[in-house]
């Protein structure tokens, strides 16, 4: 049985909480959006470029990064999950 290295798990910890009750961890996907479809996690969503705003979630907790620019106009702590990644341990409000 492998054991996790727990100083490279706590480096690389994204854990995201939706909704105060879903957990999953991010696994390097291509953004939040595909790592939710990943783990079930139901989402709207439409462009899949930072075009449509189907995708904003509030970020409640944690820092994201940003993998492709949008075109949505965006109110403080929301983010389009198809266009950030975590940073961190993060929590979301669908
Ligand atoms: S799916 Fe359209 S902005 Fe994310």
């Amino acid at each position: 049985m492998m054991v996790p290295d727990p100083i490279l798990f706590a480096m690389n910890n994204s854990r995201v909480t939706v909704n105060e009750h879903t957990v999953f961890e991010y696994d390097a996907e291509f953004s939040l959006l595909d790592s939710m479809e990943e783990n079930d996690v139901p989402m709207e969503y439409n462009c899949r470029g930072g075009y449509c705003g189907l995708c904003k979630v509030q970020l409640t907790a944690g820092k994201v990064e940003w993998v492709q620019d949008s075109l949505v106009p965006l109110e403080e702590g929301e983010v389009l999950a198809c266009c950030c990644v975590p940073d961190g341990p993060i929590a979301i409000e669908t």
